[in-house]
């Protein structure tokens, strides 16, 4: 695979004013959020939903991209067509999440640490194949009491340089993700600091193994307060501390990066990135990489009524879309 090939791929996921849409739950996450609104989990249920979201009507003016589960990328819609194949014909890059999910760090409570490399060279083959041309790797990092350790941040940096040099092996670009999670009562400082370590770790293990950044896109976290911190933060700040924080870790030949919402409101998530986009020019292109607030509003409204309320969950991820497309230019009007 060529290097200009991976950056071409890279380069359309940040193609301005457009951004990913997650739709990459596991089988256990979605069951959380069906839950949530008394949906059954069963598989007809998680392809008819998948459906709604990736057949949405001119996706594709706002969305560069969909990260998928590997049920849904082995799944159809029901006139047949497989969805890596839907996506395609309709300018929306086929992505796939690799990794398989975190598990107790041994030696180090309360840290977790991201498996699924054992096999992954051949994973990412059949990935590839079944039209994926990126893929995520979710690592999450808590913070609480004494906690991140170094040996957490280096394990998990360790473990995405690794996935991230198989994906360019195979011809898949790397969306690295390691999430600081908003959970605790930190303040937006501790947030900062510890986002700031990660992700030196993260480009100095990338670096060891030969990974070309040119063709990684870094999924990030916003510098956020802990959800539970007395001290919330404005917009303004939020928008400037992480953008601080990324100048001074991030590479200005990385392609660009994108962000998870984790947790926050979809007013919120807009709000951030857009005024990230308004503080002037950046190295590299600030998009949006949303699951929960690209999609919440949209599966209530389907929860309500499956068939009756479909074209109407589909507006609603189209307005997402754009506001989301909208903030990554700095041109969302609230
Ligand atoms: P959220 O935007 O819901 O955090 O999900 C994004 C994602 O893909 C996390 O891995």
């Amino acid at each position: 695979m060529s290097i200009e090939q991976l950056a071409e791929t890279a380069q359309a996921m940040v193609a301005a004013g457009k951004g990913i849409i997650a739709i990459d739950e596991s089988t256990s996450t979605i069951a959380k959020r069906f839950a949530g609104v008394g949906i059954e989990n069963t598989e007809e249920n998680r392809r008819a939903y998948r459906e709604l979201l990736l057949t949405t009507p001119k996706l594709s003016d706002y969305i560069s991209g969909a990260i998928l589960y590997d049920e849904t990328i082995r799944q159809s819609t029901k006139d047949g067509v497989p969805f890596a194949k839907y996506m395609a014909q309709h300018g929306i890059i086929p992505g796939i999440k690799v990794d398989k999910g975190t598990h107790p760090l041994a030696g180090c409570p309360g840290e977790v640490v991201t498996e699924g490399l054992d096999g992954l060279r051949d994973r990412l083959k059949e990935y590839y194949a079944l039209g994926a041309r990126f893929a995520k790797w979710r690592a999450v990092i808590n913070i609480g009491e004494d906690i991140p350790t170094g040996t957490c941040i280096e394990a998990n940096a360790h473990a995405l340089a690794r996935y991230a040099a198989l994906c360019q092996e195979a011809g898949l670009v790397p969306m690295v993700e390691p999430e600081v999670l908003m959970d605790g009562e930190h303040d937006i400082q501790t947030c900062y600091e510890v986002t700031e370590a990660v992700l030196r770790s993260l480009f100095a293990a990338l670096y060891e193994h030969n990974v070309l950044l040119e063709g990684t896109i870094l999924k990030a976290s916003m510098v956020v307060p802990g959800k539970d911190c007395p001290d919330q933060a404005d917009v303004e700040e939020v928008a400037e501390s992480t953008v601080m924080c990324l100048k001074s870790t991030v590479p200005a030949i990385l392609p660009g990066i994108v962000f998870l919402s984790g947790g926050q409101s979809d007013e919120d998530a807009t709000a951030h990135l857009d005024a990230m986009n308004r503080l002037g020019a950046l190295p590299w292109p600030l998009s949006f990489s949303y699951g929960r607030a690209m999609q919440q509003a949209a599966l209530k409204l389907w929860s309500e009524d499956l068939k009756g309320n479909f074209a109407k969950a589909q507006s609603t991820v189209y307005a997402r879309a754009k506001d989301n497309g909208l903030a990554a230019l700095g041109k969302w009007e609230g």
